[in-house]
């Protein structure tokens, strides 16, 4: 086949903080159940012990990656994306790539030097994939990765077998010459992923697309202690100096892991989920967050992850719902993946024979975030409160959000609420 042909990756991530109208957590989980993942499936513990090597690398390409997009992205805006979902998807594209273009992707993600081979980096994600994918009745964590493929374009056999069996990949043909129909089938395709809540994310595709890479990640989890909707209220939220928005707060007073970090002029909490995924939310004192961006890194998490300690808060939590939207050609450019943007990529791994470079890195996140659990666990937390006065956690300007999982130590989602109210 003639000329340059490109892929596009479109990374989907999505974080609801409890279900929706209309959805029912149990039959979502069982539709999204993996058919090859069977709960008897025995993993190999050199697998596990693999899985966890990913932990370290992947923490430090997020926030090496919220450095180069709170760079680009003004104060008063959102910043929102899943740094697991884009560490898979270009661990995805290395699984293809060869000798430069293929060693640059491998060190931006910090996989590179002798720490790991493709082949080990595959493994892990295939046990995190699997690990993630447990526990779907009280939480719904899906990371999914697909393949649209050219109809007249056939890449390597190795490579799909590869994303197919590694990293749960689904596969389907998509006639790329017909430009409006590729676009939809792809368009239909994210939006069951992503229970809707992802529509229309591609909106125009080159004729000369080889294949377009899709990742999603899906969570929704219900709070562990949820809030009371009559506590809710309309108050003030100060998004910079000089814009001040209303929004809905939620307020519950309770025992949170909880550290007031003086010397680095923050305030970190933890809200955890059911199963073993929390929400820890960064607040920077008033005016300090430039400091808090510059300087937050895993070992800061560390730190305030290691002195947490449970007090009994006030917490003040704006109730929101946004979606934030980058385009990561650029960023990644910056973070050394240079080669797989131009002439010189080298994807023979994928296309044996024709030249194929990336075009586009597209990546969509949304994060819902509301009072409520399932009806069935809503106000069963009992609490025993100490006699002394609570601290107070007022989300009332802007802080930094991580939604962790605990059982492979993954950053699941990462970002800036600026503003609640930004759609
Ligand atoms: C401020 O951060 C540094 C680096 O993580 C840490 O060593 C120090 O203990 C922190 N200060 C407090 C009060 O936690
Ligand atoms: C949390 O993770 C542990 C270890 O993988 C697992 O045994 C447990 O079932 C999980 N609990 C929930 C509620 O997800
Ligand atoms: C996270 O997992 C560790 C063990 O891997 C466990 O000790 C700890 O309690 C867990 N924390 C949460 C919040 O689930």
């Amino acid at each position: 086949m003639p000329g340059r042909f490109a892929i596009v990756a479109v990374l989907l991530a999505v974080a609801c903080a409890a279900p929706h109208d209309g959805d029912h957590m149990g039959h979502t989980a069982e539709h999204f159940h993996h058919v090859h993942h069977g709960p008897e499936e025995v993993h190999s513990h050199q697998g596990e012990d693999v899985c966890l090597k990913l932990s370290p690398p992947n923490a430090n390409f997020a926030f090496a990656l919220y450095k180069r997009l709170s760079a680009k992205v003004a104060a008063s805006k959102n910043i929102f994306y899943s740094p697991l979902g884009i560490a898979t998807a270009l661990s995805m594209l290395a699984a293809g790539a060869a000798g430069d273009t293929h060693s640059q992707l491998f060190s931006t993600l910090g996989y590179g030097g002798d720490q790991l081979t493709q082949t080990q980096v595959d493994e892990a994600y295939e046990h995190l994939i699997h690990m993630l994918g447990h526990n779907q009745k009280v939480q719904q964590l899906e990371l999914g990765n697909a393949l649209a493929m050219r109809n007249d374009f056939k890449p390597v056999d190795k490579f799909v077998a590869d994303i197919k069996h590694y990293y749960a990949g689904e596969t389907f043909n998509v006639d790329f010459a017909n430009s409006a129909e590729a676009v939809a089938k792809i368009n239909e395709y994210i939006a069951a992923k992503t229970m809707d809540k992802i529509k229309d994310q591609v909106k125009d595709l080159d004729p000369d697309t080889a294949m377009v890479l899709i990742n999603y990640v899906f969570f929704r989890g219900t709070w562990e202690k949820t809030f009371d909707p009559a506590h809710t209220t309309k108050r003030d939220f100060q998004v910079d100096e000089t814009t001040k928005v209303e929004v809905d707060m939620m307020k519950r007073t309770g025992r949170y892991e909880f550290y007031q970090d003086q010397d680095n002029h923050t305030t970190v909490i933890m809200l955890p989920y059911m199963g073993n995924t929390s929400m820890m939310i960064v607040l920077p004192d008033v005016g300090k967050m430039q400091e808090v961006e510059a300087y937050i890194s895993s070992d800061y998490i560390r730190h305030w992850h290691d002195s947490l300690f449970r007090s009994s808060v006030d917490l003040i939590l704006p109730k929101f719902s946004i979606s934030a939207e980058s385009s990561l050609e650029d960023v990644l450019k910056d973070m050394g993946v240079a080669n797989a943007f131009d002439s010189t990529a080298d994807f023979s791994g994928m296309f044996a024979g024709t030249k194929v470079k990336v075009s586009k890195v597209s990546h969509k996140a949304v994060l819902s975030v509301d009072e409520k659990g399932t009806e069935a666990v809503s106000s069963t937390t009992i609490e025993i409160m100490p006699m002394s006065l609570p601290d107070t956690m007022d989300l009332n300007r802007p802080f930094l959000v991580l939604i962790v999982e605990n059982t492979t130590k993954s950053i699941l989602f990462m970002g800036r609420i600026s503003d609640p109210t930004a759609a």
